[in-house]
């Protein structure tokens, strides 16, 4: 790509806190439900969540709703996101972090997420799961 075109791509990609507005609530929930279908796959990550799957996929959904622009349910129901505190109970090393980046990614495909909102998203995703690593696994 040429300099042109990447100046084009910088200006193009919005804020993480303008994406709900530009993509609407339905596609958050689709990412939900197609991340935990490939959780319930994934036999390395599946036994740290719990049997019955649609409380995550509620919490997920509610959250990601919140933190690109949306309503904030997830606040009203479960208080101050607080990812470090409300992950410290799983033990998070590289390995367990690239297995959930690649549900997470999976999933933005299986939503059929269009750019250039997915790369801001991916983005998100990659630093936050980088920042829960909390184990040497
Ligand atoms: C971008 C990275 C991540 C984000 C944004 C994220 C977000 C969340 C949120 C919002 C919850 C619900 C917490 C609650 O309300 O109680 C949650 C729960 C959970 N997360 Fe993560 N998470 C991330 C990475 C990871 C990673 C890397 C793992 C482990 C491999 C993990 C494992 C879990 C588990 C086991 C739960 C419990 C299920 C539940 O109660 O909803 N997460 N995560």
């Amino acid at each position: 790509m040429d300099g042109a075109h990447s100046h084009e791509k910088a200006q193009m990609a919005p804020h993480a806190t303008e994406i709900y507005g530009r993509l609407g609530e339905a596609v958050f929930w689709r990412i939900a439900r197609a991340f935990y279908a490939r959780i319930e796959l994934q036999s390395e990550l599946r036994p740290m969540f719990p049997r019955d799957l649609e409380e995550p996929i509620r919490n997920q959904a509610e959250f990601l709703i919140q933190y690109f622009g949306g309503p904030t349910s997830y606040s009203e129901r479960k208080g101050h996101p607080r990812l470090r505190m409300r992950h410290a109970q799983f033990a998070i090393g590289v390995r367990e972090r690239n297995a959930w980046v690649a549900c997470m990614e999976g999933a933005l495909i299986d939503a059929a997420v269009p750019e250039p909102e997915r790369a801001v998203m991916s983005k998100y995703f990659a630093d936050t799961a980088t920042f829960l690593m909390n184990a040497d696994t």
